[in-house]
This record gives structure tokens, C-alpha cells and sequence, in this order.
């Protein structure tokens, strides 16, 4: 790539087009060095969530992970889920970035779906983001959670998938 360095491209391409409103629930960032996601050790921060506990079924809470660039949800789905985390064992985060164009998708409760208010993709927040229907071909990154039962804390650790209008999920930062 000439002429253009890989971080301007990458701040070029889209990502943080869209934000999203940060909830006071959410805390911030700390680095705790690299995290194991899947087979890669990438070095994803961990971000302090809040408690589990205060998380409504239904009523989702925005935040940024790995990055403020990077608008995001966290979900308590309200029944257990195979992948969930938290004393239910229902609480999913994903990336609020639709996989199509990067337009925020909004969770509706009543239908227990993600959908993008741009072009109409749903993705399946119950089936690891899974594209339903839609413009989209990608499934929703999903935000891997850890949970503390000790302090009933959540923490974000890494990103299954990868951000829309990203090369890389975790940006440069030098
Ligand atoms: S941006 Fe979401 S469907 Fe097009």
C-alpha cells in the first residue's frame, strides 16, 4: 500500500463510523497483556464491564471493546445459552457493527434479534450472531465475556470474528 500508512487506512475504511453511546454501567479499559481467543494469542485488552447482576433480561448495554472506536452490546437474553456467561448463564456480547456496511444493529427484545436499521440484516444473538437474513454474508463478531462469580464482575476479553472495516481487531496503537 503506497502512500498511505496502514493506520490511516485502517482509520480511512470505517471503523468508528458509527458510535455508539457509552453506558456509565461500563467501566474501562486495563491492560492485561495478551489473551488466548480460540488458537490465537492476540493482544486483546480486558475491559471491566460492571456486574452481572445489573444487567436487565432484554435491555442491552452498550459499550467499546477492544477500542473506543468499536461500539459493541451486552445482552442478558434472560434463558441459558450455550455460549453465555454470568450466574444464568445468558449473558452474550457482540459487536454492534453490521458485517454489511457498518450501520449499529439494535437488539429487539420481542423478537430476541439483533437487527440492522440500514438494509434489514437480523442476526441470531442466541446462535453466536448468526446471520439470519439480509444483505449481510458475514455472522456478527461476538465479544468473548469472562465472568467473576466471586464478585459477580464481567470483563470482555477477546472478539470471535472479525469488526467491520477492519484488517485487524486490535488497531496499532503506536
Ligand atoms: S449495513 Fe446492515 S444490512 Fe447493510
Amino acid at each position: 500500500m503506497s502512500g498511505i500508512s496502514r493506520r490511516k487506512f485502517l482509520q480511512a475504511s470505517g471503523a468508528g463510523a458509527v458510535g455508539g453511546a457509552l453506558a456509565p454501567w461500563s467501566a474501562g479499559h486495563a491492560q492485561s497483556g495478551p489473551q488466548q481467543v480460540g488458537d490465537a494469542t492476540l493482544p486483546y485488552p480486558e475491559h471491566a464491564l460492571g456486574k452481572a447482576g445489573e444487567l436487565e433480561p432484554g435491555r442491552p448495554v452498550t459499550f467499546n471493546y477492544p477500542d473506543e472506536q468499536s461500539p459493541c452490546l451486552v445482552i442478558r437474553l434472560g434463558s441459558p445459552n450455550p455460549v453465555g456467561v454470568g450466574p444464568d448463564g445468558d449473558i452474550v456480547a457482540y459487536s454492534q457493527l453490521c458485517t454489511h456496511m457498518g450501520c449499529p444493529v439494535a437488539y429487539s427484545a420481542e423478537e430476541k434479534t439483533l437487527r440492522c436499521p440500514c438494509h434489514f440484516t437480523v442476526f441470531d444473538p442466541e446462535l453466536k450472531g448468526q446471520m439470519v437474513s439480509g444483505q449481510a454474508t458475514v455472522n456478527l463478531p461476538r465479544v468473548l465475556l469472562r465472568y467473576n462469580p466471586d464478585d459477580d464482575s464481567l470483563h470482555a476479553v477477546g472478539v470471535e470474528g472479525l469488526i467491520y472495516g477492519r484488517q485487524a481487531n486490535v488497531l496499532e496503537t503506536a
